[in-house]
């Protein structure tokens, strides 16, 4: 691993596609999750939670899926739906972040759900610095009502990523990125 500024400067998540095995063993997994479970968290709440998605769990779910897919009317494009769906069958690990935010009398539900999306993001961040490739997912079961008991959600909490994680020899080419000019102003009064 380079130092963490030229990591900052060049890291990349990889396609969950092309995650192939090893994905971290239990111990590897356990320290991700630690490292992952660091971020500021205002009010100390731990509005998150981490489910492991075993591979038979997937293959159940993506069935489960897939079956309330074609049952649903309406559907713009059954095609694409089904490939995010698809998606959940291929890295060797994922892990669902779920928010758990939830009213408090000080700490506002932005700033609970802020917190998770930091999570997924040191997820990513520890299983690089782990050796392996990330990529931070949602799909369109995540945002549907009638999906939340094949999900396993409590009342109140939503998905805020899918972190699929394995190894890859897939080279990453840098994508565009916003012009710092066009993203950063300093206020003038
Ligand atoms: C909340 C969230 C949800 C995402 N969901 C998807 C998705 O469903 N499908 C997809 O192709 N990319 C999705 N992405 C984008 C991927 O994470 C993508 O790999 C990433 O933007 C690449 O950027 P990076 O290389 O700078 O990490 C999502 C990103 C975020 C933050």
């Amino acid at each position: 691993m380079h130092d963490l500024k030229s990591y900052l400067q060049t890291r990349r998540s990889s396609l969950s596609m092309s995650l192939e095995e090893p994905g971290p063993d239990q111990a590897q997994l356990r320290a991700i999750l630690e490292i992952a479970a660091r971020v500021p968290d205002h009010g100390k709440l731990a509005p998150w939670r981490f489910v492991l998605w075993p591979r038979n769990v997937r293959t159940t779910m993506h069935r489960n899926l897939l079956a309330l897919l074609e049952g649903m009317e309406d559907v713009p494009d059954i095609g694409k739906l089904t490939q995010g769906t698809d998606k959940l069958l291929h890295a060797p690990v994922v892990v669902a972040v779920i928010s758990r935010a939830a009213e408090h009398p000080k700490i506002p539900l932005w700033e609970q759900h802020l917190s998770a999306g930091a999570v997924c993001m040191s997820l990513l961040m520890a299983a690089n610095a782990h050796g392996f490739e990330a990529q931070w997912l949602t799909a369109w079961y995540v945002y549907s009502d009638a999906t939340r008991d094949i999900l396993q959600l409590e009342e109140g909490e939503r998905i805020a990523g899918i972190i699929h994680i394995g190894t890859s020899s897939t080279p990453k080419s840098e994508r565009s990125r916003p012009e710092l000019q066009d993203i950063f102003s300093i206020r003038e009064s």
